[in-house]
């Protein structure tokens, strides 16, 4: 009893030095640990996102970090005749989405392998970019913000998610305001609750 209680504490101990240095050293998910993406999220619901993202048929979308697709396809019907762009900085994850595409049957969605601080993309050439789940993995996050209003034409929207329940990166409402409004995106509301919201702002 006592030993199985050592283990127990051992565990958790090692557990919350893991989640605490992750904290502290903001890094991709890496492929490996994809489940985490993957568990259905109560909270940011493909339904509040496209609240958040009020997209129109017809837009151009930029998706930063994918992950393995878990909003991709809704993004992809939602544009209709538009594009959507999805960009990571691990190959894997960009096949493991494009492979969900093609059994789906989607073909509006082009694949780009890069760092989110230096968008291979034109200025002003996005209607719509999010980031969900992915602003606190980015060591420079401010430097992200700068490169997607380059990209966002004027009037564009961003959407930033964040969850905090089992997330290490997970950025606080008001953190993510004071980045963004020195990037020059201005705060256009938010939905979901402060542990589990998508923040919209605008060009
Ligand atoms: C936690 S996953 C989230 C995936 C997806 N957005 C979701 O909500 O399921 C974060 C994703 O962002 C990507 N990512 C992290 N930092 C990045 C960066 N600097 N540039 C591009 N992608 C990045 C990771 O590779 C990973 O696919």
């Amino acid at each position: 009893m006592i030993r199985t209680k050592g283990i127990l504490l051992a565990a958790l101990v090692a557990l919350g030095g893991a989640y605490w240095w992750w904290r502290r050293h903001p890094s991709p998910c890496p492929y490996g640990l994809r489940i985490w993406v993957q568990i259905p999220r109560p909270f940011l619901t493909p339904g509040r996102l496209r609240e958040a993202l009020a997209l129109s048929g017809g837009e151009q979308v930029l998706e930063i970090g994918p992950g393995t697709g878990y909003y991709t396809p809704h993004l992809a019907s939602w544009v209709g005749d538009g594009t959507v762009e999805i960009l990571d900085m691990q190959q894997e994850m960009l096949d493991h989405t494009m492979k969900k595409l093609e059994r789906l049957g989607m073909g509006n969605v082009s694949p780009r392998l890069a760092d989110a601080v230096e968008l291979p993309y034109p200025d002003e050439s996005v209607d719509a970019a999010l980031m969900v789940t992915v602003f606190g993995e980015i060591p420079d996050g401010d430097a992200a913000l700068a490169e997607i209003r380059r990209v966002l034409k004027r009037g564009g929207r961003l959407v930033i998610g964040s969850i905090a329940i089992g997330d290490p990166h997970f950025s606080s409402l008001g953190a993510v305001r004071s980045h963004a409004e020195r990037a020059g995106l201005h705060s256009a509301g938010s939905v979901g609750p402060p542990f589990a919201y998508f923040a919209s702002f605008q060009k």
